[in-house]
């Protein structure tokens, strides 16, 4: 099982998960198919676009023509499925998209891989399907039942149902993971470090939900990829595995590290008006990957944290590349007045 659609590998885990698997794998073939909307970047996989166990394919994954064709044509065997939309805060103020790409998109590799007859499914899901924790709750475990709260997580716990359906109903052998917080090179930043890391280089304030009292458990991305690797290769067919980094954190605490470690002081906090229907928090229970599969994760969070601003540093670039055009309207319409 070396030749894999891996869709949504030009976003930050994807973009990731190449390389990763690129470096991990001599023997592997990867057909990464994204649709390139705003958060899909060619500038993150740039360094693997000449390596020729790795071809990009231009497309959406709504397009059950064009997957049937991708995977006959490159005789694919399997899929992982990374692409999505992402972010909270887009799917409040629009949550269509969230669910034409989340859940009908998802349908549609489902429907291609039990037509052709794939020999394995992945989806990449997340802890925000089980909803939000009070501060005394036990951490989320595979068989905690899912309440999803916003248009994200809700269009994230449908596609689950759908790929589980598929398990029980078709036979498709198929494993779901369910991630806490990414964080690492490659991020969107529209997301909160690299928001936060971005901000702080620009001296722009730190915009905080809230009372910045939320609580997430932050887990550095290759350690990421590496449990989807094992989940892939070593999960069992119809099984959910949660992966999470250990590290449970308030916003406002994460902020204040991320403030030092650029070397800014803490006046650039800015409490602003809360995100509608806030999960208060997420903390994730990973025992069984770790009993299962052996993973755990690597990288603790102030080293992983020191390589990440380190990186956005030294890529300022692909930064400034990224926050120049649409993002500067996205963050005017967010952010001002708020
Ligand atoms: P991202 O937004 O950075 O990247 C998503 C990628 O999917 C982009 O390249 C985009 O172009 C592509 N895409 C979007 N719609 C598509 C479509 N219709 N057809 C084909 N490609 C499409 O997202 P990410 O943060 O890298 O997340 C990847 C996956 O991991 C998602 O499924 C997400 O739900 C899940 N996840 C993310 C986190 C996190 O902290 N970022 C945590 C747990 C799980
Ligand atoms: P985010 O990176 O959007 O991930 P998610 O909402 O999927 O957990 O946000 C992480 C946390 O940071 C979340 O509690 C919301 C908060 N946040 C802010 O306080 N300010 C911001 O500008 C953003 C983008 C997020």
């Amino acid at each position: 099982m070396k030749r894999i659609l891996v869709t949504g590998g030009a976003g930050f885990i994807g973009a990731n998960f190449v390389k990763f698997l690129l470096k991990e794998e001599t023997d592997v073939f990867i057909v990464n198919y994204d649709a390139m909307t705003y958060a899909g970047n060619l500038e993150s996989i740039s360094d693997v676009l000449t390596d020729d166990r790795h071809v990009f394919v231009h497309g959406d994954i709504r397009d059950s023509v064009k997957i049937d064709e991708t995977i006959k044509s490159h005789r694919l065997e399997a899929i992982i499925n990374f692409a999505a939309e992402s972010h909270v805060d887009r799917s409040i103020e629009g949550p269509e998209a969230f669910i034409d790409t989340n859940v009908n998109g998802t349908l549609k590799l489902l429907i291609s891989s039990q037509k052709i007859g794939l020999k394995r499914f992945l989806q990449v899901s997340t802890d925000e399907v089980y909803g939000s924790l009070l501060p005394d709750e036990e951490a989320f475990r595979e068989d905690t039942q899912i309440k999803p709260n916003s248009p994200y997580s809700a269009s994230k716990a449908a596609a689950d149902h759908l790929v589980r359906a598929y398990h029980h109903t078709f036979g498709l052998d198929s494993i779901t993971t369910r991630c806490s917080n990414n964080y690492g090179p490659y991020q969107f930043p529209e997301k909160m470090i690299p928001l936060c890391i971005n901000n702080a280089f620009n001296n722009k304030k730190i915009p905080v939900y809230g009372d910045g009292m939320q609580i997430r458990d932050w887990l550095y991305v290759e350690d990421h990829c590496r449990a989807i690797w094992l989940a892939f290769k070593n999960g069992k067919t119809g099984e959910t595995y949660n992966i999470g980094g250990g590290n449970q954190m308030t916003n406002i605490e994460l902020v204040k590290i991320i403030l030092k470690e650029c070397g800014k002081d803490e006046s650039l906090i800015d409490f602003v008006k809360d995100r509608p229907g806030h999960d208060r928090r997420y903390a994730i229970d990973f025992s069984k990957i770790k009993r299962e599969l052996a993973w755990s994760p690597l990288c603790n969070f102030d080293a992983g944290i020191r390589k990440t601003v380190k990186w956005y540093c030294e890529n300022r670039k692909w930064l400034d590349n990224l926050t120049s055009g649409e993002y500067k309207k996205y963050y005017e319409k967010m952010y001002s007045g708020r």
